[in-house]
């Protein structure tokens, strides 16, 4: 077989392991760094909101009977388990799954501008192909004052680690689903004109970053 439909071959499979993988991949950092935010930033949250990149749907089970949540997630495989966790989530009836991404030209029409009052990113602004057209997007569909809610990984202020990141970052994109780990989110955001509201550095290995902003 030629080279190239090798490489194809190849990183479908990692893809498809990374996504078959990713709950019990996620499970050792999951419980005690990440659950207890992701229930802050989302259990109060009312109104129609947009989460970006499902996943598996660990968000789901956070949401409250108040929200009116549609999901998106371009990958199948992630879909499958979403749907599963979305039968089991207090505020099923209200969560939308929508096989579609950021960058989909059908993503366009999906929203009028000023329509939503939250847009949830939860490690998916690292996965994105073009994160500054996505927060650009977001900005324009939530209301004056709707939120851009985010917990990510991000680049390490102190030089060393972040070079670190960027070595081992193209490696890394093959066998994490296209995730980057050095993503400066934490400064591209506000660079965007989001106003911070509040938030919280933390680490998991590599930084993290808990934030809320608000569209002026
Ligand atoms: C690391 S996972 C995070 C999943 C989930 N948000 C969470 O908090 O666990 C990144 C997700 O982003 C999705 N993704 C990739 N490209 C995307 C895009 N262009 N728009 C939206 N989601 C995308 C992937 O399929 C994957 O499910």
């Amino acid at each position: 077989m030629h080279y190239a439909a090798l490489t194809f071959v190849g990183m479908c499979f990692k893809r498809q392991l990374f996504e078959s993988c990713y709950d019990s991949c996620m499970q050792h950092i999951e419980e005690p760094y990440l659950r207890h935010r992701r229930a802050r930033l989302v259990r109060g949250l009312q109104g129609k909101i947009l989460e970006v990149g499902v996943g598996t749907g660990v968000n789901f089970e956070h949401y409250s009977t108040e929200a009116q949540v549609i999901g998106i997630e371009p990958s199948e495989q992630m879909l499958q388990q979403a749907r599963l966790k979305l039968e089991r989530a207090p505020a099923a009836a209200n969560i939308t799954l929508h096989p579609i991404g950021c960058g989909d030209p059908a993503l366009e029409t999906m929203f009028e501008p000023q329509s939503l009052d939250y847009v949830v990113c939860t490690l998916v602004l690292c996965t994105i192909p073009d994160p500054v057209a996505a927060v650009r997007q977001f900005k324009k569909w939530l209301k004056p004052g709707g939120k851009l809610i985010v917990l990510e990984h991000i680049r390490s202020e102190k030089r060393l680690s972040a070079g670190v990141q960027d070595f081992v970052n193209p490696l890394w994109k093959k066998v994490a689903g296209g995730c980057h780990l050095n993503r400066a989110t934490h400064k591209m955001i506000p660079e965007q004109g989001f106003l911070l509201e509040r938030e919280e550095h933390f680490k998991v290995g590599i930084p993290f970053y808990e934030a809320v902003y608000s569209r002026r």
